[in-house]
């Protein structure tokens, strides 16, 4: 795959008896939207959890931009480029917006020269601009982000992503407790994204999120994959049936 950003070959995870993934080969281009879809359980969450560096395969290889990123720590893989938002938001509810953009990067200052402390106010001037450009309204920077909505949260992590050049951001159901002119914002965001030549891996169950986005469609089922399919060629019909397992031929 000389053009892909991303390449998992042959991933397998295992939790205790159960196999949630089943040699599994993915892979995404550079710049382009998939949409990662399947049933509750399907195996979608642990293959990205597999790409970000939080579960460790038990077999099989990852590559990120030809090269190999398979079990390296999180931390790692987050410095590498790929920022993932994940379902059960990994954002510190208690930390302002600036803080969050620069999560686990904080900028430090010397404090009499000497005393290295957080940059509160470098951090939310630079959050701020960033906000600005992607025309994301947030009343105040120094909420802490228990107290912003679904949306704006997303917005936040979106941001975060942005401000550290990732060059693949991972969306586990980014939009699936927003309300609808939410919904919009972080589609028009996924856009943008794109059009900065971002790859990005969206997993979703709102079908019309991922028709309108998404350049190519994988399903999975029962930790394998079930079909691959451009965009062009899909329709929701054909989508449902391999989430359910009702297309002859299929396993
Ligand atoms: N940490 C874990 N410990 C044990 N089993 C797990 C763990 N994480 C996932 N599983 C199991 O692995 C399988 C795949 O789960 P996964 O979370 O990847 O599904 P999913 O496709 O993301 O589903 P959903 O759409 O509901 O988010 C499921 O059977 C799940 O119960
Ligand atoms: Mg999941």
């Amino acid at each position: 795959m000389p053009n892909a950003i991303l390449e998992c070959k042959s991933v397998s995870k295992h939790f205790g008896g159960l196999t949630a993934l089943n040699q599994v080969d993915f892979h995404v281009e550079r710049g382009e939207v998939v949409a990662l879809l399947g049933d509750n359980g399907a195996g979608k969450s642990t293959l990205i959890k597999c790409v970000s560096g939080v579960y460790k395969p038990e077999h099989g290889q990852v590559f990120f931009e030809g090269k190999e990123i398979t079990s390296q720590p999180p931390s790692e893989i987050r410095d590498k480029g790929i920022e993932t938002i994940y379902q059960d938001l990994a954002l510190a509810g208690n930390l302002d917006v600036g803080a969050n953009v620069f999560l686990g990067k904080e900028k430090k200052k010397q404090l009499f020269g000497f005393i290295a402390v957080t940059d509160d106010d470098y951090m939310r001037h630079e959050a701020a601009q960033l906000l600005a450009r992607l025309d994301i309204h947030i009343p105040s920077l120094k909420q802490s982000l228990d107290n912003l909505s679904g949306g704006q949260r997303q917005a936040v992590a979106i941001a975060r992503a942005m401000y550290w050049n990732a060059r693949l951001v991972i969306m586990d159901e980014p939009t699936a407790a927003l309300g609808v002119p939410e919904q919009r914002k972080v589609l028009a965001l996924i856009r943008s994204l794109r059009d900065q030549g971002v790859a990005i891996i969206l997993i979703s169950h709102t079908m019309s999120d991922v028709m309108q986005v998404s350049d190519r469609i994988v399903i999975m089922r029962r930790g394998k994959v079930a079909a691959d399919m451009m965009r062009a060629d899909a329709t929701e019909e054909l989508i449902v049936k391999h989430i359910v397992g009702t297309v002859e031929g299929a396993a």
